[in-house]
């Protein structure tokens, strides 16, 4: 009957129709544990990623939430060479062996070694001759010489007595050798033949960032979006060493989709991420193909119209605990993916049994998201926008276009298509690590209250209070006029 399918239909509820109810706690939140386990390989220090979004992640923010424990996941809005060079990139990025050395030729003149030095911005070279390393030379050695007037050559003026590491050399043991010979780089060798370089600087720049999310090598975490009928996009990304590769589709219970994850699970190495779903039946099919995580979605991102455009969606609270039922019982990790605008709306959705959460706008606006800062009105903006939007779809490789099933066509393409998203502006929000350590931060706080020592005990422990529109307004600052912002409290005017 038609009276009962609108009459029984389910309530839905979403972030702030809730809040997490305090509870006995001997739970500090300097001492939770954000620790997630993602597979017997990978782990995340901190529970999130950075949504596949042109506006969001590219290699910089990538590296930059890398190293503060999360990971961000590569967007597919560009050719698959370029996703490919952007996976490299993080992966490569604080490596602190320099494989591709650049050397220098015993009898190349002093001005010779300046010039290589300041064509590539390097400030030492080893001295080979054949394969053998025979010497160092760095630009204090060369300054006085260039300064004299002189020009000698390199086997005149370099160090001979190289102190150099064998490719096993730990990071700390190579920052002691350095300290002890007093030099500030040291040749790396294999087989007494010269593999790479590091110097003190690097492995200075690795140790700052203690809480980075690595694979076993100590390479940074990336995961990399693909399409879902993509199998020669998801093989590269996998050899190119993306750690997760992640099914980018706005309904990935379309069924042609779900029959796919198996053959692109087949083709990788890495772990596959299969989204966006929403209802628990789509989790039982795609568990049933072997995916290793889902996500959850479907239009509560903050530029989302798929349920104004197609009227379609569950709200992300029901979402996330509907999925989360069956993914438990198959030990697989939930993200909930869109419309975390606080890290109390992080502490909620663990609650509800996500195991991880995925941040668009929070993270947009940040400076290492791709674009620039606009100023307006006297304020700093950076542009965000829905991959289903219409500069999304047709801007880019049509790497929006194709998440929501539609294809470009034609040259009057802009009319062909049903955008399920806005552009935007989001107010500029300094570093990712400045966003990531309020956002952790409150979480941590939340596990306090609720006595939650780690991200599990977070999805047991929390219980909830179902509140009302007064509570909502009493929840917020409310009777006073905000006079200096708060980092935590985004206000938008
Ligand atoms: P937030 O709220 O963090 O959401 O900005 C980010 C997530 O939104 C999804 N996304 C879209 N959903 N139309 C949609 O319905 C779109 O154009 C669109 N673009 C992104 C995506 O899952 C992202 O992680």
């Amino acid at each position: 009957m038609f009276s009962e399918k609108v009459q029984n239909a389910r309530v839905g509820y979403t972030f702030d129709d809730f809040l997490l109810t305090p509870n006995g706690s001997y739970v500090e939140p300097k001492n939770v544990d954000t620790t997630v386990k993602i597979n017997d390989d990978i782990s995340l220090n901190i529970p999130i990623l950075s949504a596949a979004m042109d506006t969001v992640t590219e290699s910089q923010l990538a590296i930059a939430l890398a190293q503060e424990g999360g990971i961000g996941v590569i967007h597919r809005n560009k050719t698959l060479e370029q996703e490919v060079e952007e996976v490299k990139k993080v992966k490569n990025a604080d490596d602190i062996t320099i494989s591709d050395v650049i050397t220098i030729n015993p009898d190349s003149s002093v001005s010779e070694v300046q010039k290589v030095m300041d064509d590539m911005s390097i400030s030492g070279l080893p001295v080979v001759e054949g394969e053998d390393i025979i010497g160092i030379i760095s630009r204090r050695d060369v300054k006085p010489i260039i300064k004299s007037g002189q020009d000698k050559l390199v086997k005149d003026i370099m160090t001979s007595d190289v102190v150099t590491i064998d490719e096993s050399t730990s990071a700390e043991e190579a920052l002691d050798i350095a300290y002890e010979n007093k030099v500030e780089r040291l040749p790396v060798l294999s087989d007494n033949k010269l593999v790479g370089i590091v110097t003190i600087r690097d492995i200075l720049n690795h140790k700052k960032h203690a809480n980075a999310a690595r694979d076993k090598d100590g390479r940074l975490l990336v995961a990399a979006a693909t399409g879902p009928f993509d199998l020669e996009r998801a093989i590269a990304l996998d050899k190119a060493g993306a750690d997760i590769i992640s099914i980018d589709c706005a309904h990935a219970h379309n069924m042609d989709v779900v029959k796919f994850i198996k053959t692109i699970k087949e083709n990788i190495s890495g772990d596959l991420c299969v989204g966006n779903i929403a209802t628990s039946e789509a989790a039982e099919d795609i568990i049933a193909q072997e995916a290793d995580c889902l996500k959850v979605g479907i239009g509560p991102g903050s530029m989302c119209t798929t349920r104004i455009v197609a009227g379609v969606g569950v709200p992300q609270m029901t979402a996330i605990s509907d999925v989360a039922d069956v993914a438990r019982e198959n030990c697989i990790p939930v993200i909930a993916d869109g419309g975390i605008r606080y890290s109390g709306d992080i502490a909620k959705a663990i609650g509800a049994g996500a195991d991880l959460v995925m941040l668009g706008n929070a993270l947009a606006g940040t400076y290492e998201s791709p674009g620039e800062i606009v100023v307006m009105n006297g304020k700093k903006y950076k542009t965000y926008r829905g991959m289903g939007s219409m500069g999304a779809m047709t801007g880019g490789f049509g790497g929006g276009a194709d998440r929501y099933f539609q294809e470009i066509q034609g040259p009057m393409k802009h009319t062909k298509l049903i955008p399920e998203g806005v552009e935007g502006a989001v107010p500029y929000k300094g570093s990712v690590s400045e966003v990531v350590f309020q956002m952790v931060g409150g979480l941590r706080a939340s596990m306090g209250y609720c006595g939650a020592k780690d991200i599990d005990s977070m999805k047991e422990v929390a219980r909830f209070t179902r509140i009302t529109q007064s509570g909502i307004k009493e929840s917020h600052p409310h009777d006073l006029l905000i006079t200096n912002e708060s980092p935590n409290y985004p206000t938008l005017e």
